[in-house]
């Protein structure tokens, strides 16, 4: 499995009933893929440097000053978010900054959202039911610029 549908897999097996839910509705499938993006953050972090003194919500921040702009915490942002913290397929608009944002935009978006939609929907109509273990937790790998997980033990069912 591709790190970013595991992403999208793990998401949707925390969440009792979804699975079921997505098999019963496969055009739901895209929302599933975009509220991962934004949930798990696969690129958490962007760095940057300031171009010019400026201030920003009363920061001063200077000209040549390296930046980390959080992604993973503007996609949880609770301000622009309602209930942010949860997993919700449903939400609508979904305006998150897992690719990025203005001129440096992830250019490869498009293909990343098409093939974890493509291979979400092969493994939901393959498999009728799919869980995690009983003793499951989420383990992550130990690396702040991308995210992903160390292992994804999952159960099928034909
Ligand atoms: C889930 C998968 C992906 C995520 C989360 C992701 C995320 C991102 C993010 C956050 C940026 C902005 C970097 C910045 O502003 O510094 C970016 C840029 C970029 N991504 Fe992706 N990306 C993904 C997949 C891909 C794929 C599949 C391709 C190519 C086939 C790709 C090609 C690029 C390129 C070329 C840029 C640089 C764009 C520029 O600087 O103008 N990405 N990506």
């Amino acid at each position: 499995m591709s790190s970013s549908l595991i992403l999208v897999v793990s998401s949707i097996l925390e969440t009792p009933g979804l699975y079921e839910e997505l098999r019963n509705d496969l055009s739901l499938i895209p929302n599933a893929v975009e509220e991962a993006l934004r949930y798990r953050a696969p690129a958490p972090i962007l760095q940057r440097v300031v171009k010019e003194d400026v201030e920003i919500r009363g920061k001063h921040l200077q000209k040549g000053q390296p930046l980390i702009v959080f992604v993973g915490s503007a996609n949880q942002d609770e301000n622009k978010f309602d209930r942010a913290d949860v997993f919700d397929i449903h939400r609508h608009p979904n305006h998150h900054v897992a690719f990025g944002h203005g001129n440096h935009f992830c250019l490869g978006a498009p293909l990343a959202r098409l093939e974890a939609e493509i291979a979400l929907t092969e493994l939901i109509k393959k498999y009728a039911s799919l869980s995690l273990p009983e003793n499951f937790t989420v383990d992550a790998i130990e690396n702040s610029a991308v995210y992903g997980l160390r292992s994804f033990p999952i159960l099928l069912a034909p």
